[in-house]
């Protein structure tokens, strides 16, 4: 039976407690509204942990657009039945101000790679990403951590932040492959806000990005097909674009 924690103290003390001691614990931060992509999230931590946690909480500081945070799905009676089926241990799913005490005077900024790509477009994004990550990081204590590659500049950014802050202590950040529909587009909650044309043009985005076409090429087509391009570029490695349809923002990457 999954335990569900909505309260900051009740967690930090059933994590001191013998049910947990000597055990190992995966955590799975997540915003909620899950589908394949965060339960293969969820399916690695179990299979590598004695226990694991996921967190449901839609981070309002991460949104730069109020559209944006309020139109996000919140179907949390459909994510709790997903995570009690997949035999998860405990679901962590704090209110505001259990996490923010500060009400967000203190934040982690990074300097260089958070300014890049999506955080060209998204003033203060990976701020509130990073807040929000050190501080259900350092709640959870956890020993593995599990991200997804679909985010692949956040989860590069968690990793420099662990490296640069838990000098004593270490929880391991685990990547995790990015988890497709059959057409090719990636799971995401924000998926689910597409209209049914704008559903399937989707699949072009990826499609393209794994073109041998060049960023510039890449993006010019999608721009013939009514996407609106935030960026198409080439980092670590990868392919990485950010595009809009309609209202719906989506992201992906894939492996040059
Ligand atoms: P959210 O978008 O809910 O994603 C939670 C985790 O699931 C992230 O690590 C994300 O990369 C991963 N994920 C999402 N879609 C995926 C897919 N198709 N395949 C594989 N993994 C996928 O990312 C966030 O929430 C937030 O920024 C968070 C880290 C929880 C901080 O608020």
């Amino acid at each position: 039976m999954i335990q569900i924690i909505e309260d900051i103290q009740a967690w930090r003390k059933l994590r001191c407690s013998s049910r947990l001691s000597g055990k190992s614990l995966g955590f799975v931060p997540t915003m909620g509204a899950l589908h394949a992509g965060h339960m293969s999230l969820v399916q690695r931590s179990r299979s590598e942990n004695d226990l694991t946690l996921v967190s449901i909480f839609v981070n309002p500081t991460q949104f730069n657009d109020r559209k944006d945070l309020n139109d996000y799905p919140k179907p949390l009676e459909e994510d709790l039945a997903k995570l009690q089926a997949a035999g998860v241990d405990f679901l962590l799913h704090p209110a505001y101000e259990g996490l923010y005490p500060d009400n967000y005077r203190f934040r982690i900024d990074e300097s260089e790679i958070s300014k890049t790509l999506c955080g060209k477009f998204r003033a203060g994004h990976f701020q509130g990403v990073l807040t929000v990550v050190m501080k259900l990081l350092v709640l959870a204590a956890a020993d593995r951590a599990y991200f997804g590659e679909k985010d692949f500049q956040q989860y590069i950014l968690v990793k420099e932040m662990t490296d640069a802050f838990f000098l004593n202590f270490k929880t391991q950040i685990i990547a995790c492959p990015t988890v497709r529909e059959e057409d090719g587009l990636a799971m995401s909650s924000r998926n689910r806000l597409l209209t049914g044309p704008q559903r399937k043009l989707a699949a072009h985005f990826p499609k393209l990005l794994k073109s041998g076409l060049k960023p510039d090429e890449i993006k010019a087509e999608l721009e013939k097909l009514g996407f609106k391009v935030d960026y198409i570029e080439e980092w670590f490695n990868r392919r990485l674009g950010a595009v809009h349809l309609g209202n719906v923002r989506l992201i992906d990457n894939v492996k040059i």
